[in-house]
């Protein structure tokens, strides 16, 4: 099990916004989820959570082995278990493209050279391999987010936690998008957990988890079923 979340509560503005209600989700190591449900349901305050962006007000989350309501160690977390991938607040625009491959890669220990023939085999994966020293604000929107999944691979994550992935292209980069994240889930067994609104994306998942409200309300298994039984 890679994820393990149990009766976990989110609120925010002292309470009064119910954010996340009682989630209790496991995700096993090498599965491909993904995570629907209507605007304001609570879906980027899961994610944010599963990557220790935000922390709860009550239960417990673990997430590959680290207790994330108790961690002291969650920059180190962060930066060697979760690869993300989220539309907004994407690459740092005064910088190349290659340097903000390499950003996740300083922790590592990494030599520059290392760390600047690892960008660009990143880069070459994701068909960018010309663009490694412009600057971000110089590409497309399918060319940032392409840039943002090869950043999100630069530690080699056991996790990739992607918020809309493709909610602003056109679907032919969509496509290819998600054809860039489903390899990794097929062929280096990375754990994928992508939120959507779009149907047909998130139907090429293993399985759907249906948020509403702050809770899960369909866990696309038995494991909701399960629970609820126990209490
Ligand atoms: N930092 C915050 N401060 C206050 N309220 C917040 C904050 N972040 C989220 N919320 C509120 O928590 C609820 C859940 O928000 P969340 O961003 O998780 O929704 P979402 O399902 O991702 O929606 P969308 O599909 O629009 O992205 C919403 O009511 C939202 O307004
Ligand atoms: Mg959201």
């Amino acid at each position: 099990m890679i994820v393990e979340i149990k009766d976990l509560y989110k609120s925010y503005e002292n309470g009064k916004i119910k954010a996340l209600n009682g989630i209790n989700l496991t995700i096993e190591e090498g599965e491909f989820v993904s995570i629907i449900g209507p605007s304001g349901s609570g879906k980027s305050t899961l994610l944010n959570m599963l990557g220790a962006l935000d922390v709860p007000d009550s239960g417990s989350i673990t997430v590959a082995g680290e207790d994330l309501a108790s961690s002291k160690r969650l920059n180190e977390f962060r930066a060697t278990s979760i690869g993300f991938v989220f539309q907004l607040h994407n690459l740092i625009p005064n910088i190349s493209v290659r340097e903000n491959i390499e950003i996740p890669m300083y922790t590592q220990g990494m030599s520059s050279g290392e760390m600047k023939a690892k960008a660009l085999k990143l880069l070459d994966d994701v068909g960018l391999r010309d663009k490694a020293d412009i600057m971000p604000n110089k590409l497309s929107g399918g060319e940032r987010q392409r840039v943002a999944i090869a950043r999100a691979l630069a530690n080699d994550p056991s996790i990739i936690l992607a918020d809309e992935p493709t909610g602003s292209l056109d679907s032919k980069t969509s496509t290819r998008i998600l054809r860039q994240l489903i390899d990794l889930h097929e062929h280096k067994n990375v754990t994928l957990i992508i939120v959507t609104h779009d149907m047909d994306v998130a139907k090429l998942a293993d399985r759907t988890i249906e948020v509403l409200d702050g809770e899960i309300i369909s866990a696309g298994d038995e494991s909701l079923i399960n629970s609820k039984i126990d209490l």
